[in-house]
């Protein structure tokens, strides 16, 4: 089963939780939405990983929610969020999420992320603030 993990970071840590995500997943690929826009006719699993900033998922997942709907219908999907308040979680998948989508989806995590104004320095642990474990579990689906 082939996968892609199509995600948006700002500090990066949806693109760390991107990274792990993919080294559990033998046959998936990576791409940066903020870079390439992928065919996504082609995989089995679609996950979407999007940081949040105000209760909001970043604007080019929220966009490419919307343009695809229909189709991300007919996949078999994940989601995820980086985000720093774990009881804002529920709230922001309620609001970001259609519910529609949400039914269908075979899961969705908030894998932890980065303090606001706190993103680890270049050398500093670029994993502080996220739960690993979680990632590996929400893996053990796409398999
Ligand atoms: C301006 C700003 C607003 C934020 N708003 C929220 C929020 O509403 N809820 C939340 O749980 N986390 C919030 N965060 C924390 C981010 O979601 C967290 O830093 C996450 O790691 C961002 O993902 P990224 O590193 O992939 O960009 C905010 C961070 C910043 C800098």
């Amino acid at each position: 089963m082939t996968s892609l993990i199509l995600y948006a970071t700002k500090t990066g840590a949806t693109e760390q939780c991107a990274k792990i995500l993919s080294e559990a997943l033998p046959d998936s690929t990576l791409c940066n939405i903020q870079i390439d826009k992928p065919n996504i006719e082609k995989f089995d699993y679609i996950i979407l990983g999007a940081g949040v900033r105000d209760g909001k998922i970043y604007k080019p997942i929220r966009d490419f929610i919307k343009k695809n709907q229909n189709e991300l219908l007919n996949k078999q999907m994940g989601y995820y969020i980086c985000n720093e308040k774990p009881k804002k979680t529920e709230e922001i998948i309620e609001q970001n999420i259609p519910a529609d989508l949400k039914k269908a989806a075979i899961c969705i995590e908030s894998f932890g992320g980065y303090k606001a104004y706190a993103a680890p320095k270049e050398g500093a642990d670029q994993l502080k603030g996220i739960f690993v474990d979680r990632i590996k579990s929400f893996s053990e689906h796409f398999k």
